[in-house]
């Protein structure tokens, strides 16, 4: 695709991509492509610089997509495609705005996100790391009765925060567990969710009568700080909870107090603030707390597939024709 002067549109990447979606940009012929060549984030400065004159930008969830970067980019910038399901690190208003459009990536990393924090869900519950590192540093004497005991999902009852792809994919995992109620909660009701029997409630019901709390919805100014001394405090004592949606769902000085007083048995995140977390952050020192570097997508066949859609929907902004995910609003 060529501009008006007869060359080949810009476009910027902000990180090294999956071979799958570099090998679809280069075959398509049609974007002059700089990128920021590096496994590690873009710095700002280099972003305002890489982006100037763009005709599109792919980015990551790392990357914030504000008024300063589509002002550097300027008027050129069609389009923007980020690796990611998530869009809270882009300023949807201004892009709106500019008339600019959004590729993402849902549906595809639904089932190893789903998977992924079952499995955080099942290590913090069942207190995996705890047991790995007591078999590594000589703790393990004995069988004993009453050693490393946990929760089990046979039997409980599992509440969903926002039953949407990921939160169903979670859900239809955790049901042939033996799982007796599945809550949810969200905005709305979901017909789908008859699927597992799910029961609608609010939130405030969801987080008294559930063993089990899962946070999947998406990161908005009504869930930000959503998890916090309040949604703690009403939690049972024996209650764990996951987060896989995005750090700042939860406020972490709350939940460390919920967690070092036992107000709560233990929680699973994949997702902080900051990411990533600081090795020396009082969350880390917690027995009862497991934290992942956000590895909900990290399947290879899923980040490979992001990575084609991903290309795929940046070459649909430059061309103006469909792009396979664009985000409506
Ligand atoms: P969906 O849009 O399918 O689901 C989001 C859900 O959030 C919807 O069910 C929505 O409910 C719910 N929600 C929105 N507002 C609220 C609210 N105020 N209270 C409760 N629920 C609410 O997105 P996905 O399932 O595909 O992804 C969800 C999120 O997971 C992403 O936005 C991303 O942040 C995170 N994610 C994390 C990954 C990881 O690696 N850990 C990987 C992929 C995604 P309703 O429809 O009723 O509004
Ligand atoms: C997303 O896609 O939003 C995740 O957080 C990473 O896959």
């Amino acid at each position: 695709m060529q501009t008006a002067a007869g060359k080949l549109m810009k476009v910027f990447l902000t990180r090294r991509i999956p071979p799958e979606g570099m090998k679809i940009l280069s075959a398509a012929g049609v974007c002059e492509v700089s990128q920021w060549d590096s496994d590690e984030p873009v710095q700002r400065a280099d972003l305002l610089k890489g982006v100037q004159g763009a005709h599109g930008l792919l980015c990551l969830l790392s990357d914030k997509i504000d008024a300063e970067v589509l002002d550097a980019a300027g008027p050129n910038l069609k389009v923007i495609s980020t690796l990611s399901v998530g869009y809270d690190h882009l300023a949807i208003d201004e892009i709106k705005k500019r008339g600019i459009r959004v590729g993402y990536t849902p549906d595809v990393l639904t089932d190893a996100t789903a998977e992924l924090t079952v499995a955080l869900l099942l290590a913090t519950a069942r207190r995996l790391p705890e047991g790995v590192e007591e078999v590594k540093n000589g703790g393990w004497s004995s069988w004993k009765p009453l050693w490393l005991c946990g929760y089990g999902l046979s039997g409980s009852t599992v509440g969903v925060i926002g039953l949407g792809r990921i939160g169903m994919g979670i859900a239809r995992r955790v049901m042939p567990f033996g799982v007796k109620r599945l809550l949810y909660s969200g905005r709305t009701a979901k017909d789908y969710a008859a699927e597992v029997n799910g029961e609608y409630v609010p939130l405030d019901t969801l987080v008294s009568e559930s063993d089990f709390i899962v946070v999947s919805c998406s990161l908005t100014p009504e869930t930000q700080g959503m998890c916090d001394k309040a949604f703690f405090s009403k939690m049972k004592n024996t209650g764990v909870f996951v987060n896989s949606s995005r750090g700042t769902v939860v406020n972490q000085e709350d939940l460390y107090e919920a967690l070092s007083s036992r107000q709560i048995a233990a929680a699973g995140l994949d997702v902080t603030t900051p990411e990533p977390l600081p090795a020396n952050h009082p969350l880390l020192t917690l027995k009862n707390c497991v934290v992942l570097p956000h590895i909900g997508s990290a399947t290879y066949s899923t980040r490979g597939i992001m990575g084609a859609l991903s290309a795929q929907n940046l070459l649909g902004g430059l061309q103006g024709t469909d792009m396979p995910s664009e985000l409506t609003f």
